[in-house]
């Protein structure tokens, strides 16, 4: 049988050595966000707008300015020529140009962007009206306000402290805003410099969602109850956010090619003077350092100002070093499976049951009949038995145009996964009279499966199933056959929860003393609200319409922490971004619903503390989680010095002027007090070596209490902690420590490393706050 992969890896090799040829034209204009000297405005200029016009039309005849930055950042935003660009930065009252990255949203529909969630909730003070003066920030593809999702009965007035807006647009009164939704913009300046002007017969030129991921992140984090919620029948039952008082601001961003770096940082800067107190953001691209880096520029602006910034992990997992948003700063969620899935198997024509998932609603398959089954790649051109030709690749992924209705009409076809959206698969297989669809996964993509609501029946095996099921068609003597049959949807299911395959894994790219994720949350198949413009698979011809829908990914994971912050700021008005991150780290949990360690979906392993962070989160302890880590912003100043950014990067992320020898004298990164800890020991032919970490907690618990600590050391490690007992007189107050880790060296291969973890656990017989510490040695390259 023809292996998809070589053809596969030929393909992507295609489509880099294009973006090769186009990336040397020379001249290009590109957008750049721009830093300027804020302070040092001429008088002359009534506003820092008109100083920055006249900044461009010095240097240049035709730029001008895409947005301007107040809050957390002092500039502008402009495209530019290489040579304008230049020019721009001899001026010298500009500090820097960041080129501007395209970011997309973290769902697993790519490449396109949609977005889907659910809420397994905790009953969390639902009843109350606890969480109605916070305010969550949704800076994503907009929202559909008349969803019941976002009804506001019964909630009090707008928090006075709001200075936002509801900005009216197409599509987009001003009176749909309400008590619920409270605020929207949108920021499309970024995206229209670049992609040229919008399509408004399939965009919305205001605050309202074409694509649903906003729509379906925003009731993840803050939707009211709805009962009767479901998506074609699947996931019944009541449907609602983790913070389902709590009031919503959206900041549209995302737009049909993806979302600007230009936009997303006017979108933080609007955010933190409107007022939110949570900004939430499920959208990433690649890591780079955080001076260059708009997301985490923007959102320490907005830590400094209080405001939690929850980020999505990424999908780009299970392979390691794929975490993005890893700024310190920020709360990194990666996603975890549900108690609940929605099998559907395949029955093969020897009698195999392969098990498979979906949430396919429509007319099924004949119940007891047997259909014929094809794999899409081989045998389509040239008769059988034949790889597929030149078009092999295309057709076994079920690329748009690459099936022949010959081959595929009456049958179910196994399409491969990857490349096009999995929905988009289906959409070719129904459009050449194919019955149904099977999706199989390669060996990359592991067991771990994602239900869609495809257009015609159809499941999703893991590899293993995805083997047999294209052996049997290649090897049976009379004409393969087989049925999908579904069975809706199953509660407890256990294992739960399990690593969701997709999300993205440590150790962190950055900053490997900082662990990332921090946490995970609940971001597989997950039920939220859908707009009305979209149907439920994603896919344009699809023209069913539904309140809900079910979606997969990171993107569904950030929103369920943006809600829950809000609860605990709610509940903690005092506690700082950090403060928050802390209780939902040192309580989380990393064992599943059998008692059993965490496992990874993609190859039901135990997985690890590059996997999960801290744990899953555990919202009723965080609530009272003891001890916090707290970091201040001059804390994050001297993580930055002791990880080697210059008084000149430092400023682009902070726009103050860093002493960093201060910082130096005290330590290293590690020092950062954060609720993990991570030791990295490059080794350098010594036998042993040796490394401590300070950190503070602070008692948020009860006022007279004595914590002892629990050491579990990494394997082949010695580890101490002084003192080992911590007693306090008071709430508020903060006691130091000293945590000692020694390694005795393993023998590595060059380039290699070894991972071993453990934790550090203090409680005081009531609160038990779990620090995971982790323990890295590299063999270095020669
Ligand atoms: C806008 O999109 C519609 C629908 O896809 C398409 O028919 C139309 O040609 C597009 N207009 C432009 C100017 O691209
Ligand atoms: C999973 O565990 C099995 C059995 O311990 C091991 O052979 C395999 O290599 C592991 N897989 C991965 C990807 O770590
Ligand atoms: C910073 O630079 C010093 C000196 O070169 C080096 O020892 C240290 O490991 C660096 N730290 C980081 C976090 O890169």
């Amino acid at each position: 049988m023809a292996p998809p992969y070589p053809s596969l890896l030929i393909l992507l090799f295609l489509l880099t050595s294009q973006v090769t040829c186009y990336g040397s034209e020379k001249e290009k204009s590109k957008t750049f966000i721009i830093q300027v000297q804020h302070e040092a405005k001429p008088s002359i200029f009534p506003t820092h707008k008109h100083w920055y016009d006249s900044s461009l039309s010095s240097i240049s005849t035709t730029a001008s300015v895409i947005h301007t930055y107040h809050t957390v950042f002092h500039g502008f935003s402009a495209k530019l020529s290489p040579s304008e660009a230049q020019k721009l930065q001899s001026l010298a009252h500009v500090i820097t140009l960041i080129p501007e990255q395209l970011r997309s949203p973290h769902t697993t529909r790519s490449p396109e962007f949609l977005g889907l969630t659910t809420a397994d909730r905790t009953g969390l003070l639902h009843e109350t009206d606890f969480g109605s003066d916070l305010v969550i920030g949704v800076i994503d593809t907009g929202i559909w306000p008349e969803r019941q999702s976002f009804n506001d009965r019964g909630l009090g007035p707008v928090p006075s402290k709001w200075k936002g807006k509801c900005v009216a647009g197409e599509n987009f009164p001003a009176s749909s805003c309400n008590r619920k939704l409270i605020g929207a913009r949108w920021f499309s300046g970024g995206y229209e410099a670049t992609h040229g002007k919008m399509n408004e017969t399939t965009e919305f030129r205001s605050p309202r969602d074409s694509d649903g991921h906003g729509t379906h992140t925003a009731s993840i984090a803050a939707g009211r109850y709805v009962s009767q919620a479901s998506t074609l029948g699947y996931a019944k039952g009541v449907a609602a956010g983790m913070a389902p008082k709590a009031r919503l601001a959206v900041y549209k961003v995302c737009w049909s090619d993806g979302c600007y770096d230009s936009d997303i940082l006017a979108a933080f800067d609007a955010a933190v003077s409107d007022g939110v107190d949570v900004a939430s953001l499920s959208v990433g691209g690649v890591v780079v350092p955080y001076h260059l880096d708009v997301i985490a520029i923007g959102a320490f602006g907005a830590a400094s100002a209080g405001v939690f910034v929850s980020a999505s992990a990424g999908n780009g997992g299970p392979g390691g070093l794929t975490v993005t948003n890893v700024a310190p700063w920020v709360t990194t969620v990666g996603a975890g499976t549900l108690d609940r899935d929605f099998p559907a198997n395949v029955k093969l024509g020897n009698g195999k049951i392969v098990p498979g998932i979906s949430i396919y609603g429509g007319p099924g398959l004949t119940p007891g009949r047997m259909y014929p089954i094809v794999y899409a790649g081989v045998g389509q051109f040239g008769g059988g038995g034949g790889s597929g030709g030149v078009d092999g690749y295309s057709s076994s992924l079920c690329l748009e145009g690459s099936l022949d209705p010959k081959f595929v009409k009456g049958k179910i076809v196994v399409c491969d996964r990857g490349i096009n959206s999995r929905a988009a698969k289906g959409e070719e297989v129904k459009k050449n009279g194919g019955v149904g669809m099977i999706l199989a996964n390669g060996v990359f993509d592991g067991e771990g499966l994602v239900a869609d609501c495809h257009v015609l029946p159809a499941t999703a095996v893991g590899a293993t199933g995805g083997d047999e099921i294209r052996s049997y068609i290649g090897n049976s003597r009379t004409p393969a056959t087989a049925t999908i049959v579904f069975k809706g949807t199953r509660l407890g299911v256990r294992p739960a929860p399990v690593v969701a395959s997709f999300s993205a894994r440590g150790p962190n790219p950055e900053s490997p003393e900082i662990l990332k994720p921090d946490v995970i949350a609940p971001g597989l198949n997950i039920l939220a609200a859908w707009p009305d413009h979209v149907g439920p698979s994603g896919v344009p011809s699809d023209g069913r319409r539904t309140e809900f829908n079910i979606l997969s990914g990171t993107s569904m994971a950030c929103p369920h922490v943006s809600g829950l912050a809000a609860l605990l700021k709610a509940a903690h008005p005092d506690w700082s971004p950090a403060a928050i991150r802390s209780a939902l780290m040192t309580t989380a949990y990393t064992v599943d619903n059998k008692g059993d360690p965490m496992l990874d979906e993609s190859t039901g392993n135990v997985s690890s503390v590059f996997d999960y962070g801290a744990g899953h989160v555990h919202p009723v302890k965080a609530m009272n989680p003891g001890l916090v880590y707290d970091i201040s912003t001059s804390d994050y100043v001297n993580f930055l010095c002791n990880s080697n950014y210059t008084t000149n990067t430092i400023h682009v992320i902070t726009r103050r002027n860093a002493d960093c020898s201060g910082a130096k004298r005290a330590g290293h990164s590690g020092n950062l007090n954060y609720p993990s800890l991570s030791a990295v020991f490059q080794l350098y032919g010594k036998k042993r070596m040796a490394t401590h970490f300070i950190r503070t907690v602070t008692n948020v618990g009860d006022p007279n209490s004595v914590y002892k600590v629990t050491i579990k050391p990494p394997r082949g490690t010695v580890v101490t902690v002084k003192p080992d007992t911590l007693n306090f007189r008071r709430v508020g107050q903060k006691l130091n420590f000293l945590v000692r880790v020694q390694i005795r060296a393993v023998k590595l291969s060059p380039g290699g490393s070894s991972v071993k973890s453990g934790s550090i656990v203090w409680s005081d017989g009531k609160h038990t706050v779990t620090s995971p510490l982790v323990v890295t040695m590299q063999q270095p390259l020669d």
